[in-house]
């Protein structure tokens, strides 16, 4: 893996990959790389993702350099790409990048460092796509065959795109349940009533109704949207036995998910925050270690 923009790029062999050093890493196999220079630029908000590269960074032996789009020339007009040149010239190693318009790493092809994509815009989160990956597998063991749903602000959602590609070509069988305004005719998936599947998914993956995307105010109440797309507990109740519930975060309590069930049984909402870090952790590890300096 020389870089990651999208997770279309990688074989599913390198998915598999991933996943099981990742794994490995959670049992303790980790390599250090105390020589590597690291900066993460996010040029939107993040908890989750800026944090566990940051925690992935160091407890690889990192050299996390501090960066702040507020403090940066950024404030004063200077592009990305001259941003970025100029952390590769004073030897930074790999970028990680959060950014708010899709596809900016193909501004950044110029550069001779690798750029980590950490979501750009509507279009991809392949950081957040493998370590979902990761926490189906540790459940399952496999991705053939299982049965999961995807609900929720779909046509905003680069977790939806993302996963929707890769446990699809992982064998998967993927529905979306979507308000009519949020569908995504872009992606070929199959648009279901989430009563109609709930009974017999393995994975209810929820996504956040991103509130900052949309153009005019939802039509409904955030009982409404509950009421009609999330899940609650009488839905929660229909879940086979062994089915679990992803959600990326941040939530929104009561609305995607009653808050009673944010940390219920079947929830992996946790889980999957901590094994991000493995995931990030793998992830620059193969980076790195195809980019000899
Ligand atoms: N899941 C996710 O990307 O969360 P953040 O926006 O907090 O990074």
């Amino acid at each position: 893996m020389k870089q990651l923009h999208s997770i279309t790029e990688l074989s599913n062999d390198t998915i598999m990959t991933t996943i099981q050093r990742a794994i490995e890493i959670k049992g303790g196999q980790v390599t250090n790389f105390n020589d590597v220079y690291v900066a993460n630029l996010f040029f939107e908000n993040s908890t989750r993702t800026k944090c566990s590269f940051e925690m992935a960074e160091r407890k690889l032996g990192m050299q996390v350099i501090p960066f702040e789009t507020s403090t940066s020339s950024v404030s004063k007009g200077e592009s990305l790409y001259d941003t970025c040149k100029t952390l590769e010239s004073i030897g930074c190693n790999v970028l990680v990048i959060r950014h708010p318009e899709n596809d900016y790493y193909n501004q950044l092809k110029g550069l001779n460092i690798p750029i980590v994509n950490g979501g750009d815009g509507s279009g991809q989160h392949p950081t957040q796509c493998l370590l979902d990956l990761m926490t189906i597998y540790e459940e399952f063991g496999k991705f053939e065959g299982l049965k999961v749903v995807i609900c929720g602000d779909i046509l905003n959602s680069r977790v939806a795109r993302s996963n929707y590609d890769a446990l699809t070509r992982l064998g998967a069988d993927v529905q979306f349940v979507a308000p009519e305004a949020w569908i995504d005719p872009s992606i070929p998936a199959k648009y279901v009533n989430i009563d109609d599947v709930i009974e017999e998914v393995d994975v209810c993956m929820l996504l956040r109704v991103q509130h900052e995307r949309h153009d005019k105010a939802s039509s409904f109440t955030q009982e409404e949207y509950n009421a009609n797309y999330g899940l609650n507990q009488t839905r929660y109740d229909k879940l086979k036995e062994h089915a679990i519930i992803l959600h990326p975060a941040p939530v929104n309590r009561d609305v995607e998910i009653i808050s009673e069930l944010v940390e219920a049984p079947k929830a992996r909402i946790f889980k999957q925050m901590e094994n991000g870090v493995y995931t990030r952790m793998s992830i620059l590890s193969q980076v790195i270690e195809a980019n000899p300096q």
